[in-house]
């Protein structure tokens, strides 16, 4: 049995792709935060969520609530995808620049929330295809870009796999398997 698990969550599936990618470099099991794992025999957590209104999505944050005082006793990881371009569009004020975290921030708060020793953070781009939102996604997403990025409605695709896999492998030769 793997020493190391990877947790996540994922709405629209780039960051389950960007999970199982870590952990194939990681060489450790993987579970949807919704299934709520077991986590007591594992030595590495790493944890992974997008980044929807500038927070986690509601189920990782559960599953750290539920499982606090667990993860606080292990090694944790943290990861997130976004949509990164957004943080260095040119058109961006610099006062909406202020609303944005970097990337590398989000996946520190991740970590910290459990309390646990940090291994690694890392943040990794994500995707969004705009004929796949939901009605209430599309909405606000489309509301933003007209308001604050001053263009219509554009997806984009910045999942980089073979970066995902090897922060897996990173992780591997820093934690020992
Ligand atoms: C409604 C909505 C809100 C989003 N909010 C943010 C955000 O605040 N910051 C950001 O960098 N990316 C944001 N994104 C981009 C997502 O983080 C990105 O598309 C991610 O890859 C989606 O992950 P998933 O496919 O696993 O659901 C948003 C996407 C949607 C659809």
């Amino acid at each position: 049995m793997a020493k190391h698990l990877v947790v996540y969550t994922s709405k629209y599936g780039s960051t389950r792709e960007v999970a199982q990618a870590i952990a194939d470099g990681l060489q450790a099991e993987i579970a949807n935060a919704d299934d709520n794992p077991d986590v007591r025999s594992y030595d590495l957590v790493v944890l992974g969520s997008p980044i929807y209104g500038g927070d986690y999505l509601e189920p990782i944050k559960n599953f750290l609530r539920g499982n606090k005082p667990l993860l606080a006793e292990r090694k944790i990881a943290a990861f997130i995808t976004a949509a990164a371009h957004w943080e260095r569009d040119p058109g961006l004020t610099g006062e909406e620049d202020e609303l944005l975290f970097t990337q590398q921030e989000y996946a520190a708060g991740l970590a910290n929330l459990t309390g646990g020793e940090t291994i690694d953070c890392r943040g990794f781009g994500g995707r969004m295809v705009p004929e796949d939102l939901d009605d209430a996604d599309r909405g606000i997403l489309e509301w933003f870009y007209r308001f604050l990025m001053r263009k219509p409605l554009e997806g984009f695709d910045l999942i980089d796999l073979a970066a995902a896999r090897r922060w897996g492998e990173e992780l591997r030769e820093t934690v020992g398997d």
